[in-house]
């Protein structure tokens, strides 16, 4: 088998080493999941492994009852004198919690949510930084069964106002302000927008982060260091699929789906994928660099690590801010092993010299989010991981709950830019518009032919998206990924990127129509076209075609203006372009003639319009800003 062999330091103390978990997960899959299931703390066991009566609403250990929070913190709280979380503020500051001090502090506030009203089933949302206390709302809304919508801080107030609604949040818990590239951010002024015109919120808790001051209403708001209160609460025992959370993600549509996860099977998942492919172990300092807003927070920044009694690295700010290698600086000062990050945030800083550091605790880095070049996961593994370590490329998806491809660190040869092969316990393929396997090197669509345990239990209330989205172009029993990808003889996959109108700009989920959308909102637009264009830094960036009326820097500046506040500064264009009409072809706008034009510097020929597209050809392929033609 071609690719790079995993370094042999590694490969001796790895948690598996043996090649034939595949065959034998392929076999036996049955026993394969509960074999991890086992190594969980559940109340009452499962009845059934699998009920797939309903496909495609799968449901995982069935009648089992667990608790999750009890799971990630009560079972290690013996560890008196264990870190589960270091974190680290953007200004320098620093904090950390033992096990024994998180299970406090969680039962602390498990024990204030209630005494506000917060129960089994109430959903909660979370709108918060990257603080210790977010990992604690998390846990204690898990500890006493309610369901968490955790929602990007970076997010607009707009944007968490559509999450809030559509979850039916009836809480929230937020921080009054927080610190990125040394700005303070009121983020209190932003909740109290997002729920201004909704009034199924009642009641605030609010984080005394930052100190800024803030907007108090003193019949709705509470400060979290009034809320909490010594003493213990029970973990709720819950079904093995009582939602754990609501992560809101884009999809092909103007507006995010929430995808409900389970209790029971997004645990097994996120444990048994972080024992496999992160090699976890009790004695690993993880940093995984997403914000906790996102999946990748949620799986891999706390449940999975937390669940196998890791320690939590937690940084609040930009990782290039106010050096541009901070990212390596944190990893030296805490001993970082397993560093778990994206692409974009590599290639920000692919410009530092890592052999200035003492990077020696890293044993194992991990990419997500986002497809890598071959260069930048070379300069991984040569330069920060000397050959020493494993780098794994893990491809997964909001509605995946956990990893699905990826190499095993100390089994799968690695190949530049791939991302391995279905993990042990799951099967995929990529196959043609027919659902015929395409050949090796061929483009397909990737999909997952068998259902796993930490698959989403469906959209929060759009059954109807459900079907439409992930089963209906190949039947309730293959899950459409919407990713197009090619794999070679050996089973190994190469992802391409979506092929709906999504994008993922620096790892994080983007739709086009979404875009579109808002910036219909601007008086001034027209029509728009929103296209992803490749960027040396961000993977990708978002295009912004537009026809207006006054096409001018200034109708620009209000368009991002627009997207800032409907979406946030996460979707902001790097180009906009003014052009008097858009490639047409029987008054359709076509995209594919605005990417050719621009990236390939290619002339459509199939166009109503064509002589729109010579313009667009002398733009340069790195053009940012606002241009008008
Ligand atoms: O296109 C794939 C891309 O990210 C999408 C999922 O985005 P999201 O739900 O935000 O989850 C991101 C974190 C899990 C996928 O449909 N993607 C994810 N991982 C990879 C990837 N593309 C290429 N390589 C990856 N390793």
């Amino acid at each position: 088998m071609s690719g790079i062999y995993p370094p042999k330091e590694f490969v001796k103390q790895a948690n598996f080493r043996d090649p034939a978990i595949y065959s034998r997960a392929y076999e036996n899959w049955v026993e394969f999941w509960e074999n991890f299931a086992t190594e969980l703390e559940w109340y009452e066991p499962w009845e059934k492994f699998l009920d797939d009566s309903k496909a495609p609403y799968y449901r995982f250990f069935v009648g089992g009852k667990i608790n999750a929070c009890y799971n990630c913190v009560d079972r290690h709280s013996e560890m008196r004198n264990k870190s589960a979380l270091i974190w680290e503020g953007e200004n320098g500051e620093s904090k950390s919690l033992t096990y024994y001090q998180l299970y406090r502090e969680v039962n602390a506030l498990a024990r204030g949510l209630k005494e506000l009203g917060i129960e089994r089933g109430s959903r909660v949302a979370l709108y918060m930084p990257n603080i210790p206390e977010a990992v604690v709302a998390m846990l204690a809304c898990a500890r006493i069964g309610a369901i968490h919508v955790f929602i990007f801080e970076g997010f607009s107030a707009r944007s968490a106002e559509y999450r809030i609604r559509d979850s039916r949040a009836e809480y929230l818990i937020t921080a009054d302000g927080y610190y990125r590239r040394g700005k303070l951010i009121n983020l209190k002024e932003k909740a109290d927008k997002a729920i201004e015109s909704y009034k199924g919120i009642k009641k605030v808790v609010v984080v005394e982060r930052a100190g800024n001051e803030i907007e108090f209403d003193e019949k709705r708001d509470v400060l979290y260091s009034d809320v909490v209160e010594r003493g213990k609460v029970d973990p709720e025992i819950v079904d093995s699929n009582h939602p754990l959370f609501i992560m809101y993600t884009s999809g092909s549509t103007a507006e995010p789906k929430g995808m409900v996860h389970s209790t029971g099977g997004y645990l097994v998942h996120v444990y048994a994928t972080s024992k496999l492919v992160l090699d976890l172990k009790p004695d690993d300092i993880i940093w995984t660099t997403a914000s906790l807003g996102w999946i990748t927070g949620h799986s891999y920044g706390v449940y999975g690590p937390l669940s196998v009694g890791s320690t939590l690295l937690l940084y609040e700010g930009a990782p290039d801010y106010p050096e541009k290698c901070r990212t390596f600086e944190i990893i030296e000062k805490y001993g970082v092993t397993i560093f778990y990050t994206v692409p974009t945030l590599v290639r920000m800083i692919s410009g530092c010299d890592p052999s200035l550091y003492d990077l020696s605790s890293v044993r194992l880095i991990g990419t997500v989010g986002e497809p890598i070049e071959p260069e930048t996961w070379l300069w991984l593994y040569k330069d920060v991981g000397r050959e020493r370590v494993p780098v794994v490329n893990t491809w997964w998806q909001t509605e995946t709950g956990g990893h699905v491809i990826s190499q095993l660190p100390a089994l799968t040869p690695m190949k530049p830019a791939s991302v391995g092969k279905a993990l042990p316990g799951f099967e995929i393929a990529i196959i043609d518009d027919g659902g015929k396997p395409v050949k090796p090197f061929e483009i397909g669509h990737l999909v997952i032919k068998r259902p796993y345990p930490g698959m989403m239990l469906e959209i929060n209330g759009d059954p109807r998206s459900y079907i439409q989205f992930y089963w209906s172009k190949f039947g309730k029993r293959i899950y459409f990924t919407a990713d197009s990808a090619f794999m070679d003889e050996e089973g190994h996959v190469w992802v391409v990127g979506r092929s709906d109108d999504v994008l993922n700009i620096s790892g994080h989920r983007i739709s086009l129509i979404e875009i579109e959308h808002t910036v219909m909102g601007v008086k001034e637009v027209k029509e728009v076209s929103a296209v992803a264009l490749p960027d040396r830094v961000k993977g990708s960036v978002i295009g912004l075609f537009v026809v207006s009326e006054n096409p001018s820097e200034k109708t620009g500046m209000r368009i991002i203006e627009e997207i800032e506040q409907n979406i946030g500064k996460i979707a902001k264009p790097g180009l906009i372009v003014f052009l008097p009409e858009l490639p047409k072809s029987s008054g359709k706008v076509i995209k594919g003639a605005i990417y050719d034009a621009v990236v390939n510097k290619k002339k459509s020929e199939h166009l109503s319009n064509p002589e729109v597209v010579e313009s667009l050809t002398k733009l340069k392929a790195s053009e940012r800003g606002i241009v008008v033609l």
